[in-house]
């Protein structure tokens, strides 16, 4: 008997390392453990998956105390699922980026080539660079940060600019409250994000490779780690016959503005984190003043998932989580509606939930009449919401919007890096505006739709520059919460 059990952040969280310590504790030469990547369905977690007599079984939300019947006779467990690929949350996805989860032990290269590892590595070393970048732009590669600009685009500038020195930068600062799909990657499947920026430094001539990493990912770091000594022991990374290439991680120190590129690069520099004005852009003028390419950590997956011939399609990595009954990670091929999502994914009836914000703390919030949407970000941007990383919080139907609204506000001051004067006053003022003024007068109004739409004008960053779209569509689908009877 096989027994597989994932050691993810999530999974650790609701204790499977205690499961994991406590199997692996028991003298029963019937089974062997072994660790497996989650297969990012969190509410199921921890999850046992048994393989014995070519038959697969899991058990979901294991309790230690279950352990020795679960042992004993695991087709009589309670929380039994039969072949969970079979599942409808499971079987109804379309996983590209995420294709590995729940197939391999993250830090084994053995696994990670049984799944086609280091395939798209052997075709890029048979290409011209341009032959790359084209490639790239024929399969319409976009970023996945959340700004969607065309991954060939800065791939061919960073190429183009004759430097003796570049850089390649993996973006994993990841910040947004209900994001989680950079670190799935990197704690379950890193060798993917290894050989992606491999394939990048070889492309566009860098010879270093750096992974901005955010400092409240302490197991995404340790994976990522092992993952990257034994690259180098198998001479994927250092210097080979063909091409040379390091790689290294650096951590964050906390600050949300570090993962706005400019801002990273000062803190790569040594420096505090403040926003840099653009141009220069970073892919002509990057870290130590080098031609820079810095992508998100999705963005290079699905890079490497397109050499490898595993990108049969665009798709959405959504993660949902809040006030919904199944919360993870649900990758889609086709733009589905919010409505979809959350009652057929996340089985949670629509009449519960007020509103969703998608694109993390920065976004939108979308109420319950605009979940015919779908998540795809030309028809979201179209009604004044974003996609952006593409998290869904879901808000049950008590919450107030207001007291969201302000802790979210709460949370632009203290992040705001203080380089320009609309982000740095405009926020303390937009808090003042809607906590001590009384909303219902159209001269208050005004002044708050100006303050608004000066932060969206002036502001050096998305922090600043995109603080109008939580405020706006939460006064506008929730004016009730303000007090607000009649807004013109
Ligand atoms: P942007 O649209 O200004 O730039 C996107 C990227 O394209 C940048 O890397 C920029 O350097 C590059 N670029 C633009 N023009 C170029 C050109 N002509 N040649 C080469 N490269 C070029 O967007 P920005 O301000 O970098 O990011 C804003 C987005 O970040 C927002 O849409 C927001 O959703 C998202 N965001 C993501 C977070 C996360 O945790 N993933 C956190 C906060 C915001
Ligand atoms: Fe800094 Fe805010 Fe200006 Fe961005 S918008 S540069 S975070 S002060």
């Amino acid at each position: 008997m096989n027994i597989y059990i994932s050691l993810d952040t999530c999974a650790q969280s609701v204790g499977s390392f205690e499961i994991f310590e406590k199997l692996k504790g028991i003298n029963n030469p019937t089974f062997t453990l072994n660790k497996r990547s989650t297969r990012a369905l969190m509410w199921l977690e921890p999850l046992l998956e048994i393989e014995q007599d070519n038959k697969q079984i899991a058990i979901s939300n294991v309790e230690n105390i279950d352990i020795e019947n679960i042992l004993k006779n695991p087709l009589n467990s309670k929380n039994l699922i039969d072949n969970i690929d079979n599942q409808p949350y499971l079987k109804n996805q379309h996983r590209v980026i995420f294709k590995n989860l729940g197939k391999n032990d993250p830090t084994s290269i053995e696994d990670y080539k049984k799944l086609g590892g280091f395939r798209a590595l052997e075709t890029v070393l048979k290409m011209e660079s341009k032959d790359v970048i084209e490639k790239i732009k024929i399969a319409d590669i976009r970023g996945r940060g959340g700004a969607f600009f065309p991954a060939y685009i800065k791939w061919q500038t960073v190429l183009n600019v004759q430097s003796d020195i570049k850089y390649v930068i993996c973006n994993a600062d990841e910040g947004d409250s209900g994001s989680f799909a950079d670190r799935l990657i990197i704690e379950n499947d890193p060798f993917s994000l290894i050989e992606a920026m491999i394939i990048a430094g070889i492309t566009v001539n860098a010879k270093e490779g750096i992974v901005y990493l955010r400092s409240e990912y302490p197991n995404a770091k340790k994976v990522l780690q092992k993952a990257i000594d034994i690259a180098y022991q198998n001479n994927y990374l250092g210097k080979n016959d063909s091409y040379e290439f390091d790689l290294y991680i650096v951590t964050g120190g906390g600050a949300y503005v570090c993962g706005e590129e400019t801002a990273l690069i000062e803190s790569l520099e040594n420096k505090r984190g403040l926003v840099r004005p653009r141009p220069p852009l970073p892919a002509i003028s990057g870290l130590f003043n080098k031609p820079t390419l810095i992508n998100n950590v999705l963005s290079f997956i699905d890079i490497v998932r397109l050499f490898e011939g595993s990108r049969d399609t665009h798709t959405t990595p959504l993660q949902l989580s809040g006030a919904v009954k199944r919360e993870g990670l649900f990758e889609v091929a086709n733009d589905i509606t919010i409505e979809e999502l959350i009652s057929k994914f996340a089985d949670t009836p629509i009449d519960d939930i007020k509103a969703v914000q998608i694109g993390g703390p920065l976004g939108a919030f979308v109420p319950k009449e605009k979940f015919y949407l779908k998540l795809n970000n030309d028809e979201l941007s179209k009604e004044g919401f974003i996609l952006g990383h593409a998290s869904v919080v879901a808000f049950n139907k008590n919450t107030n919007m207001k007291d969201i609204l302000l802790n979210l506000i709460d949370f632009y001051i203290h992040e705001s890096c203080g380089k320009c004067t609309p982000c740095r006053i405009g926020q303390v003022r937009l808090k003042e505006i809607l906590t001590d003024l009384h909303l219902n007068t159209q001269s208050n109004l005004i002044l708050l739709y100006d303050l608004l739409d000066t932060l969206k004008e002036a502001s050096l960053c998305g922090l600043g520059g995109l603080t109008h779209l939580s405020a706006l569509s939460s006064l506008k689908y929730f004016g009730n919460d303000f007090g607000i009877v009649d807004i013109q």
